[in-house]
């Protein structure tokens, strides 16, 4: 997926869905769902916020549960509770799409997904990511669980704009514990602003 072009705010103002944003995220999404398949997609929204990307996207998926550490109200299921809790704890067997729509770095939480979702045989799973650590990247230091995940030094120059490549590192090094395989891997960011949102099939590895 090529760069996503979008004029951002001059002001630095954080909120949950910024319009350019928003849309890089929901054609993200909408590629997902189509190579899962919307009647094979069960949705952990592990960041769920407010629901933007359930009213986009997520409601046309099978199934659907949210967790954030606020509560929003309306009819979406949800954990309201920290996620790094919920997804050491609840079952994951039956979730397809794990969105990881973080403000930060979503990686502490990508780990944990594969610690403990295996994959069977010819199964589908889909990591959708939105990581904002490029950004503190460039000023410090890549967070440890990505740099351990992608094989690189923590403390080395230039990595901020090698984000795409550490991400697609890191998330071949997910799947193959998942025992898997990355089949699809995509990368969008909006220019402007260090955050890159990315989303990886994976596919389960026939026993040989
Ligand atoms: C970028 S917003 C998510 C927007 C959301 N995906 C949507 O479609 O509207 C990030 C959300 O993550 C929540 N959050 C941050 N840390 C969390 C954690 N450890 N566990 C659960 N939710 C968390 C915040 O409360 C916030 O609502």
């Amino acid at each position: 997926m090529g760069k996503f072009a979008g004029k951002m705010a001059a002001k630095a103002v954080k909120t949950d869905n910024h319009p350019a944003r928003a849309n890089a995220k929901v054609a993200l999404r909408r590629r997902v769902l189509a190579s899962i398949g919307a009647g094979e997609a069960q949705v952990f929204d592990a960041f769920a916020g407010s629901g933007a990307m359930h009213r986009a996207v997520w409601h046309d998926a099978a199934g659907y549960v949210g967790c954030d550490l606020r509560w929003f109200g309306g009819d979406r299921r949800a954990f309201v509770a920290d996620n790094l809790r919920v997804l050491r704890a609840i079952d994951l067997a039956r979730f397809t799409i794990f969105d990881l729509d973080a403000y930060g770095s979503p990686w502490r939480q990508a780990m944990i997904v594969a610690a403990r979702r295996a994959l069977v045989p010819g199964e589908k799973l889909a990591l959708v990511l939105t990581d904002g650590s490029p950004m503190k990247a460039r000023l410090g230091a890549v967070p440890a669980d990505l740099a351990a995940l992608a094989g690189v030094p923590r403390e080395a120059a230039g990595m901020s704009k090698r984000w795409r490549e550490l991400t697609a590192r890191a998330l071949t090094t997910l799947a193959g514990q998942m025992g898997g395989e990355l089949l699809e891997f995509w990368a969008a960011d909006i220019g402007s602003r260090p955050i890159l949102y990315s989303a990886a099939v994976i596919g389960g590895r026939s026993a040989s």
